[in-house]
């Protein structure tokens, strides 16, 4: 019988014509848009959307072009220093530029599916990230689908730095000043880190990874790679100067939410919903010890400015202080590394932040309170109030005598570290009423 494979094989040429939002875009998205957005357009080509595709790059539109980019026919293979795409997903491109290459994106994603406009703010943005540059003169803070960056004197406007991110959850500056690194992403569809060249804030490169937000993004004491946690449960560690990823850690058992590298930047601590915080080392990906004892979800993590000592956080409201290495006999992790307790929180702690003089220790989280200890003694030295709502991130001026507060009510706080007295306060974006309410006033 010959009919049967032929009339199969018709069947599924038929039923396998794929559909452009939900298989072909998801695919472009997490391994494209790195480099063909809008922000950086390598070659010309923004495949952020079906609009950006069709119109194409430098060698014209790109639907005829691109399975054979994808399958090194044309050079450089794509994507550009990538492992080459599955061969069932570059089949998947193939019978959908055979098919036509329709766009099937329906009307109501459209706005949300690709990086257009400048964000309009109705209401301040949750604040999920702050960090302060080096020389204590600028402040970044985390918008929607955006970073702006806070000249602190006032001096100047802020600058706004609009990215594919739906949210940004980290920021660091390197050491000079000269790149900020932002670690973020859009839920259920991508994580990214942004490398923003400084000061003419202009977008370096962008490096997609995994298919959800990534967390806890740090940059190494010395500027050179970059952690991040990840909900597939790895640490991921990326060059900084090339955006090539160098390791890949699976020692968790769950979504990493923070890490931080040793003093001499060969090792990592990150901390995850699986309540540990594991010791790995950067330039082999080995896992080698727990730093903890288990006990619930931890969520941040800090280190002390120039000793392997970290403070841990999360879901039981206790910061922990710990050595990083326990001695080399210990194989099963008990508590004789723990230096200290701070006092428990009125909520889940969400960030920590440790003093540069390594002096005071920033805890925060869903109470609507900051409290500053002090890391020698864990005696409480300040309580920041005056938050609405929880906080999501803190951070301490170079000089150390402000702390930075960023959370769910959209305000910056400055405060006085040593004392918690409140020295300014800010909504970081320029509001604007919604259409909606001027329609109705019309
Ligand atoms: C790391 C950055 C990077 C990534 C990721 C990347 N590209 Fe590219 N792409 C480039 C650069 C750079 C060029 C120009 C190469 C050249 O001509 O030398 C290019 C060129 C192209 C071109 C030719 C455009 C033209 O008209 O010149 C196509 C098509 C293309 N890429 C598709 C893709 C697809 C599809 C993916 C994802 C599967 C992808 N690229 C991922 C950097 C990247």
């Amino acid at each position: 019988m010959r009919t049967l494979p032929l009339l199969w094989i018709a069947f599924t040429l038929s039923a396998a014509e794929p559909s452009y939002f939900r298989e072909i875009r998801p695919v472009f998205e997490r391994q494209c848009q790195g480099c063909h957005q809008p922000n950086l357009r390598s070659s010309n080509l923004d495949l952020t959307n079906y609009e950006g595709l069709k119109a194409g790059g430098k060698r014209g539109p790109a639907l005829g072009l691109i399975v054979q980019y994808l399958t090194g026919e044309m050079k450089p293979q794509m994507p550009l220093g990538l492992p080459p795409l599955p061969p069932e997903q570059i089949d998947l491109v193939r019978s959908w530029v055979a098919a036509g290459g329709q766009d099937d994106t329906p009307e109501g994603a459209r706005e949300t599916i690709s990086a257009g406009a400048p964000t309009v703010y109705s209401l301040p943005p949750v604040l999920t990230a702050l960090a302060f540059s080096p020389d204590g003169k600028m402040l970044a803070v985390s918008g929607n689908r955006e970073i702006l960056l806070h000249t602190l004197d006032g001096s100047a406007p802020p600058k706004r730095l609009p990215g594919l991110s739906d949210s940004i959850l980290s920021l660091a500056f390197s050491k000079d000043g000269s790149l900020l690194v932002a670690g973020g992403g859009t839920p259920a569809r991508f994580g990214e880190i942004q490398f923003w060249d400084l000061p003419t804030g202009t977008l370096r490169r962008s490096v997609m990874m995994t298919g959800d937000t990534v967390f806890g993004v740090s940059l190494s004491p010395d500027s050179t790679r970059v952690a991040a946690g990840c909900t597939d449960n790895t640490v991921r560690i990326v060059d900084a100067a090339t955006g090539k990823e160098l390791n890949k850690m699976g020692a968790h058992e769950n979504w990493v939410l923070g890490t931080v590298f040793g003093v001499d930047g060969k090792r990592v601590v990150s901390v995850g919903r699986d309540r540990s915080a594991k010791l790995t080392d950067a330039a082999t990906g080995a896992f080698q010890e727990n730093v903890n004892a288990l006990r619930g979800e931890l969520a941040a993590v800090a280190r002390h400015p120039s000793k392997d000592i970290v403070v841990i956080g999360g879901e039981d409201r206790v910061a922990y202080v710990y050595l990083m290495d326990r001695p080399k006999n210990m194989k099963i992790a008990d508590d004789t590394t723990l230096i200290r307790k701070l006092e428990r929180q009125n909520g889940v702690i969400a960030a920590l932040a440790w003093s540069p003089d390594g002096r005071r220790i920033a805890v925060a989280g869903a109470a609507p309170e900051v409290n500053v200890y002090d890391a020698d003694t864990g005696a409480r030295v300040a309580a920041c109030t005056g938050h609405s709502a929880g906080i999501y991130s803190v951070a301490f001026s170079p000089d150390g005598a402000t702390l930075a507060t960023g959370g769910f009510d959209g305000t910056v706080r400055l405060y006085d570290a040593a004392t918690g007295v409140l020295k300014k306060a800010f909504v970081p974006v320029q509001l604007e009423r919604p259409a909606s309410e001027l329609g109705g006033l019309r």
